[in-house]
């Protein structure tokens, strides 16, 4: 039990009568990198805010670190970085990042002190001053970023982090994951780039139509080769079923 850092247990959640998301299982073990894969409208970013708590199953059931996912002491625990992120367009991103942490309960220091290395971190220092509105998509994604890591969480659930940044941003923004999970952390994301995924993880999921059709090592879909996580994601996506 203690070394799972989330446990999803049958869950399936119903959008009227369609079940968006259908009879899911899947773990996370501490310090787990796990890439949450499928097609557009397969049940991803549902899965996730079942996980933290903006969204309630229909039916199974969800433990976050042992806990539900509504308890507060859990919730802080977990740094999240939404697949669109709606922030206010005339603060900055200090100001965003002052506003989380009085979210999160973090001293006005610690977010001080954390905001100067997170906007080293996602190479945002030159434009701090700048309100959000004027931030390009690829800007505001590093603003999400650096929100989500702002309380040093045990456990990041990231909706598509890689979206919208440039290679150079992606290349920093993936070093920066591994040096997490040197660190230790969970990670837990979604994504389209099967690449990045590849370099990241250790497992993987794939949802398709609201079913988990694969779960397992990256290495043994990918072939002992490596690098050909394509084909064989088209592959479990054709055969649709049996893992
Ligand atoms: N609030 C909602 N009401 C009705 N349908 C929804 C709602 N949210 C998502 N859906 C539907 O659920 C399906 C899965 O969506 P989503 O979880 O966003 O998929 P993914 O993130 O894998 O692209 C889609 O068909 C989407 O239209
Ligand atoms: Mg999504």
């Amino acid at each position: 039990m203690d070394d799972k850092v989330f446990e999803i247990n049958s869950v399936s959640r119903l959008f009227g009568h369609v079940a968006v998301v259908d009879d899911l299982t899947l773990a996370l073990g501490k310090g787990e990198v796990v890439g949450f894969l499928g097609t557009n409208g397969a049940g991803k970013t549902t899965t996730i805010k079942m996980l933290i708590g903006l969204l309630r199953p229909t039916s199974g059931t969800i433990r976050l670190f042992g806990g539900d996912p509504l308890d507060a002491s859990t919730r802080r625990r977990i740094g999240y970085m939404p697949e669109i992120a709606y922030y206010y367009p005339f603060l900055n991103v200090r100001e965003l990042l002052a506003f989380y942490g009085g979210i999160c309960g973090m001293e006005k220091k610690l977010v001080r002190s954390r905001t100067d290395e997170l906007l080293e971190e996602v190479g945002l220092v030159d434009a701090a001053k700048r309100p959000l509105k004027e931030y390009s998509k690829g800007m505001l994604q590093r603003a999400g970023i650096a929100q989500a890591l702002l309380s040093d969480p045990d456990l990041l659930i990231l909706d598509e982090p890689f979206t919208g940044l440039d290679p150079l941003a992606r290349i920093h923004f993936r070093n920066l994951l591994k040096k997490l999970r040197d660190k230790g952390k969970s990670i837990f994301f979604s994504s389209h780039e099967l690449g990045e995924t590849e370099l990241l993880c250790d497992n993987i999921a794939i949802m398709k139509k609201g079913r988990c059709i694969y779960q397992g090592p990256v290495k043994r879909l990918a072939g002992d080769g490596g690098g050909n996580l394509e084909r064989l994601f088209l592959d479990v996506l054709e055969k649709g079923g049996a893992a």
